[in-house]
């Protein structure tokens, strides 16, 4: 095999509680990268017709950076060229880099045929995740490769635990980040007594996708004291726009991932309902925002064509 073409789909990371923990993949949008092995002893990247601001120099790219990972791991000096085909929009806090990451050492594995079983992948894809201007988390990376929903159950080594999940209608108002990320605002310790709301928050997500209640899980993604309170300070009239989403109809709305977008979980007949509240919130504070409605999905990578 010389070339193959892999899709991954794009993750709500935290799921509004699970900082670094929780990550939840969606329907779509999804990203393609078709991927060649080449005789150059390179990665390379082919960027023409690229409609996002993708850098294509491999150690400031997350599919460059978790690749030189995965060669260096198996001391090989491979080479290979990727031609993104489908994208997700960067820096939207909808996982963009962890689908790339992800979807390079999948598609890499294959071409060269390794048998790295999926923590292994996600260890390595999670490198990719410094490219996008933070540390090696593993949420995105993880919910892009298996799909579902996602617990990163340890970080040293890397350990995962899948979930299936039921098929959540969810409502998203696309914004894009103006720095490279927020991460580095999150306070470094928490009270005693948030930690244990925080703790009954992260275990009510968890009970609401066992049980495929789609309200709870609504209710359980609405708080969260660790990334919502930093992250939602650069969203113009986020408190605003949060209570217009719940009075229209929404379970729950919180940042997805990194940020900025906003998310929303609803039953499936207020999905307009919810879609025309977030757009009109996001037009009140002049803000053009893409309104993306999709639903949680079971599907993680998958191969699309290989030759
Ligand atoms: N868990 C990561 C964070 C997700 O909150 O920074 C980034 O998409």
């Amino acid at each position: 095999m010389k070339s193959i073409t892999i899709r991954a789909p794009s993750t709500i990371a935290n799921l509004g509680p699970g900082f670094d923990i929780f990550a939840l993949a969606l329907e779509h949008p999804y990203i393609e990268l078709e991927m060649h092995l080449t005789d150059s002893r390179s990665i390379a990247f082919k960027l023409d017709g690229c409609p996002e601001d993708i850098p294509d120099d491999p150690e400031k790219n997350c599919a460059g950076l978790a690749i030189i990972d995965l060669l260096k791991k198996i001391d090989s000096n491979a080479g290979v060229l990727i031609e993104p085909r489908r994208t997700i929009r960067v820096g939207a806090g909808l996982g963009s880099s962890g689908a790339c990451a992800s979807a390079s050492v999948y598609g890499l594995s294959r071409l060269l045929g390794l048998s790295l079983d999926p923590n292994q992948m996600i260890e390595i894809a999670s490198q990719g995740e410094i490219a996008s201007g933070s540390v090696a988390h593993a949420d995105n990376v993880a919910g892009a490769m298996l799909g579902g929903f996602v617990i990163v159950k340890s970080y040293n080594p890397i350990e995962v635990i899948r979930i299936d999940t039921p098929a959540v209608p969810i409502v998203i108002g696309v914004m894009r980040k103006t720095q490279r990320t927020t991460r580095t605002f999150i306070p470094k310790s928490m009270e005693l007594t948030l930690v244990k709301e925080q703790l009954s928050f992260c275990s009510l997500v968890v009970h609401a996708i066992m049980k495929g209640d789609i309200e709870e899980l609504g209710k359980a993604i609405n708080n969260d004291y660790i990334s919502e309170p930093v992250r939602s300070q650069s969203i113009p009239g986020y408190s605003d726009i949060k209570r217009k989403v719940l009075q229209s109809g929404a379970f729950g709305c919180n940042v997805s991932g990194g940020g900025l977008s906003i998310f929303a979980i609803c039953d499936q007949n207020r999905v307009q309902d919810v879609a025309d509240a977030m757009k009109k919130a996001f037009t009140k504070e002049n803000m053009d925002s893409e309104i993306i409605v999709t639903r949680a999905s079971n599907n993680g990578i998958k191969e699309v064509k290989s030759e």
